[in-house]
Parts: structure tokens; sequence; C-alpha cells
């Protein structure tokens, strides 16, 4: 039987061929974490976390591994953006608790956040295989599901983080931005703007949750004209008032398009913008040659070369 030979010589590519890639993937994982939990030490405990991706796109952004931890998991924590793709998840397991309700206006979205590690490691303690389902990939400008995997470790219980795909995945696709080209870099908006950062105008510049940028308080869902008026003065001494940016949402239902709206940066404090925006800006300059590195490497070659 083809479940007796994964666990017998582990999993090779003959099981992939016998089973079809989807299920042959889903035993692997198991055998995965049966041998990981075989090599832990003694005092590996009972309860497990797995954070897993949902994704954008409803429906079509779940990897085989993430399906099977949301099928098998004893309780599934959801922190996703809206009520359809909660439905979805509950389709895949009987018993998912939503975490949307932690959320709300005035209050620190700190507070929320340890609140929901709180609950997930509550589960894990009580022996449960626990599964933290959060949308687009959960590591990717996410505090809860990096800070619960630390501590589910650090208490001895199995954890792991599967990636999803996220809206920066989503981002390179649509419009049309391969990070290879003249480089990229990410910041969160806020945190752009209480710190002192050397960003290079001669790559890209993504900035997250640009709907809350300035936002001081982290208990509201907005921000003000006039702090995105700051953000523009702050990137005013990269970018020119009329360079064009794009403020992009990825389609999360099958049916809709994405958003790419694009306009001079100068416009940015009267655009519309909701939580799902990000703020991306083109290249202002253009590559300039490194000569002193350049000239090294040619000694190199020429040394080489003797
Ligand atoms: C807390 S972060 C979570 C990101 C998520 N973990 C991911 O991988 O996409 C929230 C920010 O992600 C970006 N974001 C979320 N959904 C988006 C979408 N549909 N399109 C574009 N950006 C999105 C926005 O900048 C938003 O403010």
């Amino acid at each position: 039987m083809v479940t007796g030979d994964l666990t017998k010589n582990r999993f090779d590519l003959s099981d992939f061929k016998k089973l079809g890639y989807a299920r042959a993937v889903q035993f692997a994982f198991r055998e995965t974490i049966q041998l990981k939990t075989e090599n832990s030490p003694s005092s590996a405990r009972l309860g497990s976390l797995v954070i897993i991706g949902t994704g954008i796109k409803l429906g079509s952004h779940l990897s085989p591994i993430s399906l099977s931890h949301l099928q098998k998991a004893d309780v599934v924590f959801a922190a996703v953006t809206d009520e359809i793709t909660e439905m979805w998840l509950r389709q895949l397991n009987a018993n998912v608790q939503s975490f949307a309700p932690l959320y709300a206006d005035g209050k620190s979205r700190h507070q929320t956040y340890q609140e929901m590690i709180d609950l997930m490691l509550k589960e894990v303690r009580a022996g449960k295989q626990v599964v933290g389902a959060f949308y687009g990939h959960p590591g990717v400008f996410a505090y809860a599901p990096h800070k619960s995997i630390e501590l589910a470790r650090a208490e001895g219980y199995f954890a792991l983080m599967e990636p999803g795909i996220s809206a920066a995945d989503c981002l390179h696709a649509d419009l049309g931005i391969d990070p290879g080209k003249f480089g990229c870099q990410y910041y969160e908006a806020s945190q752009f703007m209480f710190y002192q950062r050397r960003i290079d105008p001669t790559a890209y510049l993504v900035l997250w949750q640009i709907a809350l940028a300035g936002e001081q308080t982290y208990a509201q869902f907005t921000t003000g004209d006039a702090q995105l008026q700051l953000l523009v003065e702050l990137l005013s001494a990269d970018y020119p008032a009329e360079h064009q940016v794009v403020i992009y949402e990825a389609a999360s239902m099958p049916f809709e398009d994405p958003r790419m709206e694009w306009m001079p940066l100068s416009a940015l404090p009267t655009a519309r913008l909701t939580l799902r925006s990000t703020l991306v800006l083109p290249p202002s300059q253009s590559l300039q040659p490194n000569p002193t590195m350049l000239a090294a490497l040619e000694r190199l070659n020429v040394m080489a070369s003797d």
C-alpha cells in the first residue's frame, strides 16, 4: 500500500508518481512532521502550531501543504480580510475561529496582536494541532505569526510557518516589476516616517500600509491628509512632485481586477486609500556605475589571467 511504502521508506520519487503530486505532497508533509518529532528532544510537547498563508485571491492561492494543514488541524484561527474567505475556510475545517472580532476602532493593534498570540498558544498548550491562517504570506508585514512561532518553539512545541502568496507577489505580477531589474525596497509607511532611513531612488520603493502612514496611536484605521502631506515632503528629497507613483490593490475576489491607479506624488494626500492599498514609487534616478569597484574587479581579472 502506498501509505505503508511512504512510512517505511520515507518518500521517494516513485511515490510521487504513484500518488499524483498533490496527494504525495500531503503524505510527504506528514512524514516530515513525524521525522521532526522523532528527532526532537524528548521534552517536545504534544501540541503544535503551523502558521499558513491563505494568499490574496479567494480560494486560488493556497498551497497544497497549507491545505493539508488546514484540513487536519484541531482548531484553525483565521486572520483574513473578509467573511467570504472565512466561510471558505469553514468548508475546509469545521473548527474555524475568527480573529476579526479582536479588532476595534480605538483599541491598540498591539493589544489585538497579543490576544491573537495568546489564543493560539493556549490551544497549543492544551495539546491541540493549531493552525493560524493569515491572509497573504503570514510572514510578510505580520507580527503575530512570527512571535507566536518564536514563543511556541521556546516552550518546546513544534512550530512552523508555511509561505503564502503575498500582496508583494501579486504586485510584482500585476505591475510587471522585476526586483532584479533595479532593486526594490519595502518599508512600512509609518516606520518610514518615524525613523531616519536612507533610501535608494535608483530602485523601486514600496510603502506598505500607506492608508495608515503617520498614524501614531496604533488604534485608528485611517490617517489624515496632513500626515500624507508630510510623507510627500519627506519623499520630495528624492522624488519630484510630478513623479508618477501608483496605488496598488491586488484583486482578492476571482471576478475582480487589480486597482493600479497612477498619479503624481503630489496627489497622494487626496488619493483614495484603503487598508489594502500599497504605494509603489518607480525609480526617480538612473543606475550609476561604481567606477572604483569596477576598476578593482578589473584588477582581479588581470591578476587571474597573469
Ligand atoms: C499587515 S500587512 C499584511 C500583508 C500580508 N501579510 C501579505 O503578505 O500580503 C497589510 C498591508 O499589506 C498590503 N496589502 C494587503 N492586501 C493587499 C492587496 N490586496 N493589494 C495590495 N496590497 C495589499 C497593504 O499595504 C496593507 O496595508
